[in-house]
């Protein structure tokens, strides 16, 4: 690997060797036109989200495969989309994102009726929150004065959160480079703002979508070898069927993301082929105001129109974009050590030497 761009701090910047692309200008038009005839593939597509992404694709012109334990609504949802664009294909297929085999059987079922003969965007959207969830949960957890046993934890959220996502993807990357010459291959990853920042009492649902955040920054720089492009949208609170009555009380009169600037931040990830390896925070829209000072100031407001000059109203912003724009210096220096080490005496050599140290070494002592 040959590193092109040392930055001032002694830092370098790999992002042109693991291609990821130039910072989003969220504010920017894009063009939807590459979503025509695309076949997509949506966990979690019945509801929320999942069911809104694929409402908005289907009218540019795409085919959509939805997995959902809610067969109910995902049948409902084919129905609605077949009777609207009739010369696209629709199908709701029952998928339980824990089980390996039924995301395997939802890929299997999309390929072989793509009309495409493949898949060219994959969504993992299947996600579920735990309000009473068992580590912070004094009822689930005993309360300090208890005597009682521990109750065995529910991971139901981690299950479907981040094991299923895994499968998602782990399918995703097999099914994607098998697409054809010249198709998009794209996995579209659904984060949230719990897996930026912690979200005190959804312990079990701030891991799992930090989990889909180190899945996420970590397999986009390896993804550009299969001609995958990854990226990641990482909403607030949008009032969906995912969130209880109990939990967006709490949230009453404070602003919330919308849904409709969560499709837009899919949408542009989906339709722009030049996007890689990018995610996007979706938040309450803010006042964005320039000041002549050279500063820019954000207003917390829910503003219904851009306002005055030098001010625009924004709602999706870039976020971990940096990981490899500042590959530290001491990792850069220890890979390239271990590359030469490995070419002096094979990878054999380095794990004797290693055995050596650690194993050997300690004996002696
Ligand atoms: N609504 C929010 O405030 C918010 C914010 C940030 C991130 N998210 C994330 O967005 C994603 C979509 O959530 P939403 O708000 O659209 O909720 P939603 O409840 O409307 O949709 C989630 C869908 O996932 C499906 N699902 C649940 N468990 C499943 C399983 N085991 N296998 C297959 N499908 C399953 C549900 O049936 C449902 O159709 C989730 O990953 C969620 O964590 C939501």
């Amino acid at each position: 690997m040959v590193f092109t761009t040392d930055q001032d701090d002694g830092s370098w910047s790999i992002v042109s060797q693991v291609r990821q692309s130039s910072p989003v200008d969220t504010t920017a038009p894009y063009s939807t036109t590459s979503l025509s005839g695309k076949t997509i593939l949506i966990t979690g597509g019945a509801s929320g989200f999942g069911a809104a992404f694929a409402r908005h694709w289907a009218s540019f012109g795409s085919h959509i495969f939805i997995g959902d334990v809610n067969d109910s609504l995902g049948l409902a949802l084919v129905a609605e989309l077949r009777t609207a664009y009739p010369t696209q294909t629709f199908h709701h297929h029952h998928c339980d994102v824990t089980s390996w085999t039924d995301q395997l059987s939802l890929f299997k079922f999309a390929v072989a009726n793509s009309p495409t003969g493949g898949i060219e965007g994959v969504v993992a959207a299947a996600g579920v929150v735990d309000m009473d969830n068992s580590f912070d949960s004094p009822r689930r957890n005993g309360s300090k004065t208890e005597n009682s046993e521990p109750e065995e934890p529910r991971l139901k959220v981690l299950e479907v959160n981040l094991t299923g996502v895994a499968y998602t993807v782990h399918l995703a990357m097999f099914y994607l480079p098998r697409n054809g010459t010249g198709r998009d291959r794209h996995i579209l990853l659904v984060s949230s703002i719990a897996g930026i920042a912690p979200l005190p009492g959804q312990t079990e649902y701030t891991a799992s979508k930090h989990g889909v955040m180190g899945l996420f920054r970590a397999l986009r720089g390896t993804s550009w070898t299969r001609g995958v492009r990854v990226n990641c949208v990482n909403p607030y609170f949008v009032d969906t069927p995912l969130l209880p009555a109990s939990g967006i009380a709490l949230l009453a009169g404070a602003p919330k993301a919308e849904l409709g600037d969560v499709v837009d931040a899919g949408t542009r990830l989906m339709a722009d082929e030049g996007i890689r390896g990018r995610a996007l925070v979706v938040g309450p829209k803010m006042r964005v105001v320039e000041g002549e000072d050279g500063v820019t100031r954000l207003v917390a407001e829910a503003p219904t129109s851009p306002g005055g000059e030098g001010e625009r109203v924004q709602a999706v912003w870039e976020v971990y974009a940096e990981d490899f724009e500042r590959v530290e210096s001491f990792v850069w220096r220890y890979i390239g050590m271990m590359n030469v080490m490995k070419s002096l005496a094979g990878w054999v050599g380095v794990v004797r030497d290693l055995w050596g140290i650690y194993v050997l070494g300690k004996k002696a002592r």
